[in-house]
């Protein structure tokens, strides 16, 4: 082929095309060959120093000794040492005593919002926004108090309001009655339920639980704490058991809450988390002051 080149003395290869397109045979750039040189020292240098190529089930270990977990239980070492000092903080406190300091609320509610993912939120919802069936934490309505007693109560203990079912007790055209009262009285802030209703309500029982005003509350006491046997409150527009309305409110009265021996009883069992295996003290703590802020107040 050479003889035929017809561009004798150019560092072509030969390959000519189109009678003038031809390839050249040029040594790449300078500073591209020192990139290459460059890139190969580091690769050299690299596999040295650091775990570098796969042998076995274990790449090679490098001379610095350095590995991810390493560096990961260095990380969590410095994390615990800052959170030690939050802790035992806690640990001497009152829920009441971390609320009145804002920088230790704040810690303490970071902490607790993955106690309370971990723990609460399948039933709750993560922000405590409540599931059907349910209660709604992200407000300021209670069936047991908001203060930090009841709240740590409620958690260390478990709750399990119970209604009575009153499918022998009332007529059918009762718990109509009262149904609709119900209705009535969710729509109207409490003030416009039908005088037949309300005068089932105080006759028929209601009230030692629901309370004389059908708040659920029994007893306010002087400190402001309620005493409730966790009675929702029937004169809000908020609904313990979902979807809420006219046949939510007949089912409840009919089958009650927690009838053990009513299967079509509504089901409202809050575990408790102070049982051994569950939660410490230190935990429950700040789940207390973690739903205290979500919904606050009393
Ligand atoms: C298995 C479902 C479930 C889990 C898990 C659960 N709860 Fe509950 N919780 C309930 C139910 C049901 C009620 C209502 C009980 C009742 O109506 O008597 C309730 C009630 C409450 C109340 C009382 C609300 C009020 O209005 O007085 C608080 C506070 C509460 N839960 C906090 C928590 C926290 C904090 C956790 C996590 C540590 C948690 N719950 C985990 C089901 C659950
Ligand atoms: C033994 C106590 C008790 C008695 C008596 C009682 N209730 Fe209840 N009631 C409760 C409790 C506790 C709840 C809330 C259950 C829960 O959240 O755990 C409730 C819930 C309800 C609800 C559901 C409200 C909602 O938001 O979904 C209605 C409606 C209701 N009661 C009406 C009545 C009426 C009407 C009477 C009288 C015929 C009555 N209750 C008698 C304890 C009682």
């Amino acid at each position: 082929m050479a003889e035929h080149n017809p561009f004798p003395g150019e560092n072509n290869t030969g390959h000519v095309w189109d009678d003038n397109l031809r390839e050249l045979d040029n040594p790449p750039p300078r500073w591209w060959m020192l990139g290459l040189w460059a890139s190969l020292l580091f690769v050299v240098g690299y596999s040295l120093l650091y775990p570098t190529w796969p042998v076995g089930q274990e790449p090679t270990q490098g001379v610095l000794g350095w590995s991810q977990m390493q560096e990961y239980a260095r990380g969590v070492e410095q994390v615990e040492a800052k959170r030690a000092k939050f802790e035992d903080q806690i640990r001497g406190m009152t829920a009441n005593e971390i609320l009145a300091d804002p920088g230790l609320t704040q810690y303490t509610l970071a902490s607790a919002k993955v106690l309370f993912g971990d723990n609460c939120s399948a039933c709750h919802g993560s922000g405590g926004q409540g599931n059907p069936g349910y209660p709604v934490l992200a407000d300021d309505d209670w069936l047991y108090g908001g203060t930090t007693t009841k709240i740590a109560e409620t958690i260390a203990k478990g709750r399990q309001g119970a209604m009575t079912a009153h499918q022998t007790i009332l007529t059918p055209a009762e718990i109509d009655t009262l149904a609709e009262w119900v209705v009535q009285m969710s729509e109207t802030g409490g003030k416009g339920g039908s005088e037949e209703g309300w005068s089932l309500f105080k006759t028929k029982g209601c009230t030692a639980c629901h309370g004389q005003a059908a708040n659920g509350v029994l007893v306010e006491l002087g400190n402001g704490d309620i005493v409730t046997v966790g009675a929702a409150n029937l004169n809000d527009g908020i609904w313990r058991f979902k979807p809420g309305g006219y046949e939510s409110a007949k089912h409840t009265i009919t089958y009650g809450v927690n009838q053990a021996t009513v299967p079509e009883s509504r089901n409202a069992v809050m575990p408790a988390f102070a049982e051994a295996g569950k939660l410490s003290e230190q935990e429950i703590k700040k789940l207390v002051v973690y739903v205290h802020e979500l919904g606050g107040g009393k």
